[in-house]
């Protein structure tokens, strides 16, 4: 097993230092000339036109993915998005027709509920799509169409590289199809193909900086409740920051969206709860940092994430993680590495079981 680890002390460390790598295969072959193309499947404009709405349904980590990737097909795609937990979609009678395209999200792509909740989909004439990690897996099989992460095996039960190759898959997968539509502003799809190829190089520099994430898992190590506040994608990667948290050190964590905290979280705000405060994305920024300041009134100790070169967030904050400068829109993919090697070393130091944590599996295929 030692050597299955390849050096690291566990799976989970060594799948987060393989992510660099795992980004570059799920982008390969995938863009030509500022173009995106997959050689699993094809959809022809028509089709395409055909869909008045689309589900992303998943569980757990998948499910976080699924977040990211509504705003976006929102946006460049144009059609509304829903995104559902897997085990809720199926019993309440999702308005699921012929025009709707439906996608499965799923790193092992054997999940009793993602299965179930694409035969559901599939029974009602929805186009279904997955997005999964194991070729050849229930899922892929079932699906009519599939898009492979190439992430390579993840062991650890939480789960790492596949979460950020499936933010990637769905950049990738909503360029694709907002160009087939003709709905994609081509300088739009070309900063973000330009930014989805710097990821490497860049997380590679967060992975580089690991002692640091190390440092601020000691501040917090002690602590019975944490929060994770953002806004936007920043809200979506603190839901992820915090399942991973929980999963594998058993501190109690909860993610907020920031400017909802005031409506009855900030109540439970006091020296003892630490916050870790997400404020990448500049279209909220401002709002985000007034938010700080209302947990730092209350004498939260406070963890900043932010973009390198921030420093008006010192002001705020007690102590400040950074990751390099990137294009705010592909910036979950970055975010969520020192939230990773949080939880990791936070794990460690509180002597948990990072690779099994307590009742917990890697593969859930009961409903
Ligand atoms: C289990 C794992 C999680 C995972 C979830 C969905 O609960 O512990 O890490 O996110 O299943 O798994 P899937 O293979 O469908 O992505």
């Amino acid at each position: 097993e030692a050597a299955e680890k390849g050096g690291f002390d566990h799976f989970m460390l060594k799948e987060i230092f393989e992510q660099p790598e795992a980004f570059k295969k799920t982008l390969t072959g995938r863009i030509q000339n500022d173009k995106v193309k997959f050689s699993e499947f094809e959809f022809t404009k028509e089709q395409v036109q055909n869909w008045k709405k689309i589900f992303i349904v998943a569980c757990g980590t998948a499910y976080h993915s699924g977040l990211v990737g509504k705003p976006l097909l929102e946006e460049f795609l144009r059609i509304p998005v829903e995104v559902d937990i897997a085990s809720e979609f199926r019993y309440r009678d999702p308005l699921v027709d012929e025009e709707t395209l439906a996608i499965f999200i799923s790193q092992s792509g054997e999940t009793a509920d993602t299965l179930a909740a694409l035969r559901e989909a599939k029974s009602r004439g929805a186009v279904t799509l997955a997005i999964t990690n194991v070729v050849g897996s229930s899922i892929s099989r079932e699906a009519h169409h599939t898009l492979y992460l190439w992430a390579g095996p993840e062991i650890a039960v939480a789960s790492t590289k596949a979460y950020t190759t499936m933010l990637i898959a769905q950049y990738l997968l909503c360029i694709y199809l907002a160009q087939v539509k003709g709905t994609m502003p081509q300088g739009k799809a070309e900063e973000i193909l330009s930014a989805l190829q710097l990821l490497p190089k860049k997380c590679q520099e967060i992975l580089a900086n690991k002692d640091a994430f190390l440092e601020a898992a000691r501040n917090i190590k002690d602590a019975q409740n944490l929060f994770f506040i953002g806004r936007s994608y920043d809200y979506h990667i603190a839901l992820e920051g915090s399942l991973k948290l929980k999963e594998i050190s058993y501190i109690h964590a909860e993610a907020y969206a920031a400017g909802e905290l005031k409506h009855g979280t900030l109540a439970l705000i006091t020296e003892e709860t630490p916050v870790i405060a997400i404020a990448l994305q500049q279209k909220t920024y401002d709002k985000t940092l007034s938010n700080v300041k209302e947990v730092k009134a209350r004498d939260a100790f406070v963890i900043g994430l932010a973009m390198e070169g921030d420093t008006e967030i010192l002001k705020t904050v007690d102590k400040v993680l950074y990751i390099p400068k990137i294009d705010d829109i592909v910036s979950p993919v970055l975010a969520i590495v020192p939230l990773q090697l949080l939880a990791y070393y936070a794990a460690c130091e509180r002597g948990c079981n990072v690779d099994q944590p307590r009742n917990l599996a890697k593969s859930v295929t009961v409903e």
